[in-house]
């Protein structure tokens, strides 16, 4: 049976159709604003879902939620489907999941701090390179003594910890100043304030529940609600696009060339990404986004301009829809040629004159063919939306977060023993060992002192040390160090 293709729209003479074996080829959506990069992504996002295939979207304007909902008969749609001759549309509502990072919105979306991992969390906080190092020690250490970093409170009982002994962790973990600690605290601080507290903890995403079909085998569309993280925190909102993205790379097994994808993804405001994004987390990406197409993920970006995204990233990216961009500025200008050099050109279409005089839900598209390369460029009518255009009201909403294939597994954080509570307890533990030992030491040398009164024996300043030494770290961990130390000390 030959697989169906996703219509993406039409022009006069042809539909313009996407091959579903080419959907982990990856896409691009770019074009000026009001322009239909929304209605697009909309689209596309019922075809993959039509097609079986499950989706992962974040909703920048709250508008994406119209998917929840059928569309309502309109002149200009009835219009829309006469041209591009569909003859098979049907108003109707896709299967949606709602994710929201603050809990309001959808089912919180949480993960680990040490899924997140420093190098992702070090970009979060814009670190510099000593504080990235810092770190990264951070992380080691938690390792090498079995405490868990989960959530935020663990991280930073870990830096406070880390702080207290930058002496003693030097001689294995490196140069860890307090500067460098106190300036990590303090960037973790503002983040505390924009909200990551919400995102980091219990129960974490398993990433399964985003990759489920309906009972009709259509595939859902997550959609992760970030009208407000996107204006709190875009650093945040990016970090977990890409967090996302790696899980999803880690934990999915090859599948090579397969009939459709088994996973898309949509990178709306693609630019946040990129924006200030250092070197290595840049070539990370690229390479996440070339290699994760072989295990059937397919990744499309959306942003106005096609120059927001590296090159090394753009070179990747199979569907091309470009809607208008506006050619008042000598910038303007640059962009539209360099996207009209991007393009397999086509005879019949002047690219450069035709992008500023595209009209609204209206695109040049290139698909690739079945062998992969890229057909010659199309304008193309991109065809009406089954789901309603614009968002959903918050009864709607709410009645969809009830009734989720995921309702009440992630609606409560849980606080499972972690680095913070074991540090906590660790310390406390050692106090009270510390206090019993010390009664008991002073009962014996007032009873001692009884005895011989006139051979009074002293602590040894050796015996002091050891004692201020482990007051001070007071915590089993801390005594472990100390017995290292001292081992060495006394061979
Ligand atoms: N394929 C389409 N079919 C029907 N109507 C469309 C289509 N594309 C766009 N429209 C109309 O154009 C309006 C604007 O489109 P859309 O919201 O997708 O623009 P946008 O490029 O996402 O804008 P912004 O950059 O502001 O987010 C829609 O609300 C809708 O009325
Ligand atoms: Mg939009």
């Amino acid at each position: 049976m030959k697989q169906p293709h996703l219509l993406i729209g039409g022009n006069l003479t042809d539909q313009i159709l996407l091959n579903p074996k080419m959907g982990n080829r990856h896409g691009l959506i770019a074009g000026a604003t009001g322009t239909g990069k929304t209605v697009t992504l909309q689209i596309l996002a019922e075809g993959f879902s039509d097609l079986g295939v499950p989706v992962f979207m974040a909703d920048i304007k709250g508008d994406l939620s119209g998917l929840a909902k059928a569309a309502s008969p309109h002149p200009k749609i009835d219009e829309r489907i006469e041209k591009i001759k569909i003859t098979d549309y049907q108003s109707k509502a896709a299967p949606i999941v709602f994710w929201d990072v603050f809990g309001k919105q959808g089912h919180p979306l949480r993960t680990t701090v040490s899924d997140i991992g420093p190098l992702l969390l070090s970009n979060l906080l814009e670190l510099n390179d000593t504080q990235t190092g810092v770190l990264y020690a951070c992380f080691k250490i938690a390792d090498d003594n079995g405490l868990l970093l989960l959530d935020f409170k663990d991280l930073r009982s870990m830096l406070t910890w880390m702080s207290d002994h930058t002496k003693e962790l030097r001689s294995e973990y490196g140069n860890i100043t307090s500067a460098s600690i106190g300036a990590i605290q303090r960037d973790l601080l503002i983040l505390q304030q924009q909200g990551v507290e919400n995102f980091l903890g219990e129960p974490a995403l398993n990433l399964e529940d985003l990759m489920r079909t309906d009972l009709s085998g259509r595939g859902i569309i997550n959609i992760m609600d970030v009208t407000k993280l996107v204006q709190k925190s875009p650093r945040l909102y990016a970090t977990i696009l890409l967090w996302l993205l790696s899980e999803l790379f880690e934990n999915l097994p090859e599948v090579g060339d397969a009939d459709k994808p088994k996973f898309v993804m949509f990178f709306d405001e693609a630019h946040l990404l990129f924006d200030d994004a250092p070197e290595a987390l840049t070539d990370k990406i690229e390479q996440i986004v070339r290699l994760i197409r072989s295990k059937g993920v397919g990744v499309y970006f959306i942003s106005q301009s096609p120059m927001d995204i590296p090159e090394s990233v753009l070179g990747q990216l199979g569907l091309r829809i470009q809607h208008a961009l506006r050619a008042f500025t000598p910038k303007d200008q640059k962009a539209i040629k360099m996207v009209a050099q991007t393009f397999r050109p086509n005879p019949k279409i002047d690219i450069s004159t035709c992008i500023p005089e595209l009209g609204i839900g209206e695109a040049l598209v290139s698909t690739l063919d079945e062998n992969g390369s890229p057909t010659p460029v199309e304008r193309t009518l991109i065809r009406p939306p089954q789901s309603q255009i614009g968002p959903i009201d918050v009864e709607t909403r709410l009645s969809q977060i009830k009734r989720s294939p995921v309702a009440g597994k992630y609606d409560d954080a849980i606080d499972r023993e972690s680095a913070h509570e074991l540090l906590k307890k660790r310390a406390e533990k050692a106090e009270k060992e510390e206090d019993a030992r010390q009664e008991k030491e002073d009962a014996e040398r007032a009873k001692k002192k009884e005895k011989k009164k006139s051979s009074r024996k002293s602590q040894s300043p050796f015996d002091a040390l050891i004692k201020s030494a482990a007051r001070t770290i007071g915590t089993q961990l801390g005594r472990k160090l100390l017995r290292g130390i001292l081992g060495s000390l006394l061979k």
